[in-house]
């Protein structure tokens, strides 16, 4: 069968991260992609983990513990920040990024992932990716402003200049109710 749209996420995320790398987990929420992420790298590697909500920082937190992983960054800010808290030595060095878009699901629905904040975290992902890393983003549009930022991304990475890197969409196309969809970035040099 066709891989659904989150383990197809996770697959091509797990097909480019070894143990030791740099990745970052935009979107962390309830911790599911941080876990993922701390268990690919390893203690030798680095996760940062970032979500606008406090709770969703403390949920992660509290999975990542259970696990026994001692490799995850907590960032209680704006996933635009990236640049300001990426340490001096993982600069140009990240092998992959996740995003989850939308809202958390039993939390605030109205604390969404929004275009311009969005694109701004793809943009200085995309500035730090290593050759061969990957931007993987779970586009999640049937909130409302969903729609606006979904068009949007899309309208950005259509743009990425292919020479640079490859975009690909996966997603079911007879899915009925706005199915969400994966968008992945991979840069080539
Ligand atoms: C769809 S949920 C993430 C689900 C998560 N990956 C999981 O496995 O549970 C989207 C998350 O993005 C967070 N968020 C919204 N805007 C953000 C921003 N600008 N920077 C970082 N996180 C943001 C929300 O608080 C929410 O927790």
């Amino acid at each position: 069968m066709f891989k659904g749209i989150i383990p197809f996420a996770h697959h091509l995320l797990k097909e480019v991260t070894n143990e030791g790398d740099i990745v970052v987990d935009a979107t962390c929420g309830n911790g599911n992609d941080t876990l993922l992420l701390a268990t690919l790298v390893g203690e030798t590697g680095h996760v940062y983990s970032f979500d606008v909500q406090q709770q969703a920082i403390e949920t992660t937190k509290q999975l990542i513990n259970q696990h026994g992983w001692n490799n995850v960054h907590y960032i209680h800010d704006s996933h635009a920040k990236l640049e300001t808290y990426l340490q001096e030595e993982h600069k140009k060095k990240i092998r992959a990024a996740v995003f989850n878009l939308g809202y958390l699901p039993r939390s605030d629905k109205k604390v969404i992932t929004e275009a311009p904040s969005t694109i701004a975290a793809i943009q200085a992902l995309l500035h730090n990716l290593e050759k061969g890393g990957r931007v993987v983003l779970v586009v999640y549009h049937g909130h409302v402003g969903g729609k606006e930022e979904k068009d949007a991304v899309l309208q950005f990475v259509t743009n990425l200049d292919q020479q640079y890197y490859g975009v690909l969409q996966y997603g079911f196309v007879n899915q009925r109710n706005d199915p969400p969809f994966v968008i992945a970035m991979e840069k080539r040099q």
